[in-house]
């Protein structure tokens, strides 16, 4: 028989997951799941009636609802029990509702099954045990009950700051960001014609850096923008040690989950970024890499300037699917970021 990658895992069973709350990031979930050889998707929830969950019936996922069927029975989704029934069969939970459900979701349902959860960057800090990026701290994360994996901003910023640190150590880390409106679909979302400043100093996103990075020195303002496709960060770092842009650039090259990207490829914004992600192929045209384009990178006055953009759909997708095996044992943090890679094609 042929070996895999898996071969290494032994896994005694693979691990049984559940997501709960189908929308943009339950959904992606759902199908990064089902890519991963050690996980089973044991099924997803629904609460009211739309579209999605007919596209998940039609792919032969198991749909449970949330209390009574119902509505979704009344629109022919064929519904297989409630969550109490999911939670039978499922190891750990990957819990994608709106905050702060998730939180309450813990409380209701998770603890009193026994089960583990996951929940999304919307909940506060100490809704879960712990906040996670598996490159910063998947070690943390192992046998973990509840983890929250952090915001698809806080994932970014950790991503490029965390390289940052390791190889240069970070004296302070600023930062603008300049947040999309909404995700494409949310037609009620806005500003349609304005910028909005957040009055927050800090916004919420730097304290939030820190429950990941937990010693690092960061400060964030932001804006909000009428664009749908993808947030962008502003990121001035002082270093402790004084690299090259060139270093700099090598080491974005070789951390996983950031892409360095050029402007004069015909990539100089968010909507060619998105335009990229299409070409290759990428399912819905999610851009899970964080991109920092290589033209803005630069030094002044010993401080380190790049920009980065951050598809908000997407980046955190890989982290929950560390997240799993973190939480399930497996204590690799190199080979769970390389396998979720490979089977997500990043
Ligand atoms: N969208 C992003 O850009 C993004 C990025 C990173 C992190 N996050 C975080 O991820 C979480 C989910 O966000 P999302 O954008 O995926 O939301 P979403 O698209 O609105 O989807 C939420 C899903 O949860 C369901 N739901 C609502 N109340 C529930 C409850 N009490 N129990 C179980 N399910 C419930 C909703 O069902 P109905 O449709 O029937 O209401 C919907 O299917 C939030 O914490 C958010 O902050 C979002």
């Amino acid at each position: 028989m042929a070996h895999t990658l898996y071969d290494f895992m032994r896994w005694e069973h693979m691990i049984n997951v559940g997501v709960v709350g189908y929308g943009t990031i339950g959904k992606r979930v759902a199908d990064a799941v089902i890519l991963q050889e050690d996980m089973k998707l044991v099924g997803v929830t629904g609460r009211t009636y739309n579209y999605r969950l007919e596209i998940a019936a039609s792919r032969g996922i198991d749909i449970y609802s949330i209390e009574t069927p119902s509505q979704l029975k009344d629109q022919g989704i064929k519904v297989k029990g409630n969550l109490k029934d999911l939670l039978k069969k499922a190891d750990i939970i990957v819990d994608c509702s709106p905050k702060p459900c998730g939180k309450e979701n813990i409380d209701k349902y998770y603890k009193p099954a026994g089960v583990k959860a996951i929940l999304q960057g919307g909940e506060k800090n100490d809704a879960a045990e712990l906040s996670f990026v598996a490159q910063c701290n998947y070690r943390d994360a192992i046998n973990k009950d509840y983890v929250r994996v952090v915001s698809c901003n806080t994932t970014g910023m950790c991503r490029t700051l965390h390289a940052l640190d390791k190889a240069f150590g970070v004296k302070k880390a600023r930062a603008t960001l300049i947040r999309r409106g909404g995700d494409p679909h949310a037609v009620t979302r806005g500003p349609i014609n304005a910028i909005v400043p957040s009055f927050e100093l800090p916004s919420h996103h730097g304290p939030d850096v820190r429950t990941v990075l937990y010693d690092m020195e960061v400060f964030t303002t932001a804006v909000i923008v009428p664009t749908t496709m993808m947030h962008m960060h502003n990121m001035s770092v002082v270093l402790k040690k004084q690299p090259s842009v060139k270093e700099v650039v090598e080491l974005f090259k070789k951390t996983p989950r950031v892409r360095v990207i050029k402007a004069n490829h015909k990539l100089g914004s968010t909507a060619e970024v998105i335009e990229l992600a299409r070409d290759l192929g990428y399912k819905r045209g999610d851009m899970m890499d964080i991109c920092v384009w290589e033209e803005g990178i630069g030094l002044y006055d010993g401080e380190l300037f790049f920009p980065q953009a951050v598809h908000q759909e997407s980046d955190v997708i890989p982290e929950n699917i560390d997240a799993i095996r973190a939480m399930m044992g497996f204590k690799d943090q190199e080979k769970s970021i390389m396998l979720t890679n490979i089977s997500l094609g990043i």
